[in-house]
């Protein structure tokens, strides 16, 4: 097989890759691991910022996001029985969308089919060739044996635990990382939210977030130790908890039936450079952030959209300087989501040190969140994200 660009991976990055790549009449083919089922019915995360929201519509790809996603203008941070609205789109002008991840992936898997851009499904063994050769390519096994994909440049969306990243020669990379010793047990639940907007939580006992997913469905997580057996969390206990870190008086969290439940560890991860000869990493294969900042799906999203654009000049006028500082201009707005991602994180959990010093500070900063309003707009224009700027 031969196509112009070969994509690893068919999550919220490499579709959009593909997408983006056939808006400017470059052709891809999208290679993944799991069945179509699987990847539409993985839950993660919910929180689409604006940038994201417009991205999909330039695509023509946001008609079900209009329809079903829940626009949000703030969140909630409450502590000590105290609630503190923060109003993000009278601070910023920008707004956040609720809309779940396996449903922007059911959108755009739908809209490659319809543009005849080809995903592969259940291949397995992938493995990446020849990345500073004239002639890299992907070889897999599919349906008739092994097979290869000769491409002109390979794109590396393939997820934390991908194989784009690990072929990238020893020395080439630095990774820099941080493991947190705490993660998110996160449920869906058939239960109406009992909240106009999201609600992030800090409690003596862990973190608390309240999210949803439509006017029936309710996302909730709770802050658990990252080795933590979901096995013993029965739901009773779930529900228990969720009352004691999210409620106050007179309110509770609305409860139901629990569909879906899980525990993701955290951390916090980036390698430099993201690009090494023809393979250009993107998402979470270059780089992950603590869900706190909700800014993982979205710096994937604003990745391919940099990416794009570069392999555009480099396939339409042989200019390869977007290409060059690819890495160097998707770096800068990592950063800046690891930075406040690691901000709420540290902001909002139980740390767990064995010291009450971490505590009193967080404490602090809510109540210099309540006080002033530079504080305020600070943390709106970290979580609604900046503007999409060429090179940001
Ligand atoms: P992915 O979505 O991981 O997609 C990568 C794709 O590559 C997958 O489909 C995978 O099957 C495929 N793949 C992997 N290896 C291979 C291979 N060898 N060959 C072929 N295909 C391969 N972010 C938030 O903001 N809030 C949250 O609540 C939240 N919860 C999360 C929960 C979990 C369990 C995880 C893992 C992530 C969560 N995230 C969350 C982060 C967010 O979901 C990711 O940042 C986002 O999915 C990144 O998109 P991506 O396309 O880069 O990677
Ligand atoms: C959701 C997840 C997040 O990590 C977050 O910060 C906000 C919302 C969600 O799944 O809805």
């Amino acid at each position: 097989m031969k196509t112009t660009v070969g994509i690893v991976g068919a999550g919220p990055a490499g579709l959009t890759l593909a997408l983006l790549l056939r808006a400017r009449e470059i052709d891809s083919v999208v290679l993944e691991r799991r069945d179509r089922s699987y990847v539409e019915e993985r839950v993660r995360a919910g929180l689409l910022e604006q940038n994201t929201v417009d991205l999909m519509r330039e695509l023509g790809v946001a008609a079900r996001l209009d329809q079903e996603g829940l626009p949000h203008d703030g969140v909630y941070l409450r502590w000590q029985g105290q609630t503190l609205h923060i109003p993000m789109t009278e601070l910023t002008g920008r707004t956040i969308t609720i809309y779940g991840q396996q449903q922007v992936v059911r959108d755009l898997i739908d809209a490659c089919g319809e543009r005849g851009i080809e995903v592969r499904f259940e291949v397995e063994d992938v493995a990446v060739h020849g990345l500073d050769s004239d002639s890299p390519h992907i070889t897999f096994a599919g349906e008739g044996g092994e097979e290869r994909l000769d491409c002109e440049l390979i794109a590396g969306c393939d997820g934390f635990h991908g194989v784009c990243r690990p072929a990238i020669p020893a020395g080439v990379l630095t990774e820099y990382e941080y493991e947190y010793p705490f993660g998110w047990l996160g449920i869906l639940a058939e239960a109406a939210p009992t909240t106009d907007e999201l609600i992030y939580a800090w409690h003596e006992h862990g973190f608390s977030l309240y999210s949803m997913r439509s006017p029936e469905i309710s996302r909730l997580y709770l802050q658990v130790p990252a080795d933590e057996d979901i096995a013993d969390w029965p739901d009773e206990r779930i529900w228990e908890e969720l009352q004691a870190r999210l409620g106050v008086d007179g309110w509770r969290v609305g409860e139901g039936r629990i569909f879906d439940k899980g525990v993701t560890p955290m951390r916090s991860f980036v390698c430099e450079p993201m690009q090494f000869g023809r393979l250009f990493l993107a998402g979470d294969a270059a780089h992950i952030v603590p869900p706190t900042g909700a800014k993982g799906l979205n710096l994937a999203v604003n990745d391919v959209r940099l990416l794009a654009a570069a392999m555009g000049a480099h396939f339409a006028d042989g200019d390869d300087s977007l290409l060059e500082r690819y890495s160097a201009d998707a770096l800068r707005r990592v950063w800046r989501a690891q930075d406040f991602s690691n901000f709420m994180t540290q902001l909002l959990h139980r740390l767990d040190d064995g010291e009450p010093f971490g505590a009193r500070l967080q404490l602090a900063r809510l109540e210099q969140l309540k006080r002033s309003e530079a504080a305020r707009r600070n943390l709106a224009e970290n979580y609604v994200g900046l503007p999409a700027a060429p090179d940001f």
